[in-house]
């Protein structure tokens, strides 16, 4: 089902007085929000926000999920341990995953089977790099990304564009380009997964959300930098 939804990706940031602090001050700015608001924290900090979060709109999430039920995987956190800290979104398949941590087509596929099977929501990334975009390779990228890391899932899938070269750059895409990759992506998920949520991320911030939200295909963010402030992002949710 296509909805708006607003996630933030705290990558490798917030201490314990952090995400506190940071929740003490959004929860009262979001409180009427319409959209569905997704945090996805360190692992450290899920089960901290999500005690803060319980009575609030607000749901956790984590930046990856194992692809195994459990044992020998030394520094592999599992879907039910997410879970039983109180994650119910997983994002899987992140462009910093796949460039410094070996993550593939293959694993995400892996990834994204488990966090289902174990009933978490993934946030399935794609996204082309710079160099694929100037040669003309954008399509054949996320095409690629898409059928094989979606092969054989079922439920509800939500899928973050994410150009590599507008992350954590200042560089957006325009609207116009967010729209029109994000019909591409559209035109290959919805016949393997069914109608589903296309968010964009990429130095997405207060200043441009709106402009990025107004147009028909981005149903909502995928947001680094700008969820690390809670005005910030309280911006980005209220964005109609
Ligand atoms: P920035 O918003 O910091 O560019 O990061 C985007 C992102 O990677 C979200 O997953």
């Amino acid at each position: 089902m296509r909805r708006r939804i607003i996630a933030g990706n705290w990558k490798m940031n917030m201490l314990k007085s952090e995400a506190k602090q940071f929740m003490v001050e959004l929860i009262p700015l979001v409180k009427d929000a319409k959209c569905e608001i997704v945090l996805c924290t360190p692992y450290t900090d899920i089960h901290r926000v999500y005690k803060l979060s319980l009575g609030t709109n607000i749901g956790v999430g984590a930046q990856n999920v194992s692809w195994a039920d459990k044992g020998a995987f030394t520094g592999e956190i599992s879907a039910d341990m997410l879970k039983e800290v109180g994650a119910s979104y997983c994002i899987i398949g992140h462009s910093e995953r796949r460039a410094y941590f070996g993550e593939t087509d293959e694993s995400v596929n892996k990834r994204l089977l488990q966090a289902l099977k174990c009933g978490l929501k993934p946030i399935v990334c794609v996204g082309e790099t710079l160099d694929e975009r100037e040669g003309g390779l954008t399509e054949k990228t996320l095409a690629r990304q898409l059928t094989e890391g979606l092969k054989g899932a079922e439920g509800d899938i939500i899928i973050a564009y994410e150009p590599v070269w507008a992350i954590g750059t200042g560089r957006t895409a325009t609207p116009e380009t967010a729209n029109e990759t994000i019909a591409f992506i559209r035109k290959i998920v919805t016949p393997l997964i069914g109608e589903t949520s296309i968010l964009y991320g990429g130095s997405m911030n207060a200043a441009n959300a709106q402009s990025l939200l107004d147009m028909s295909e981005i149903d909502g963010g995928l947001i680094g930098g700008a969820s690390l402030k809670s005005a910030d992002f309280s911006i980005i949710v209220h964005c109609k």
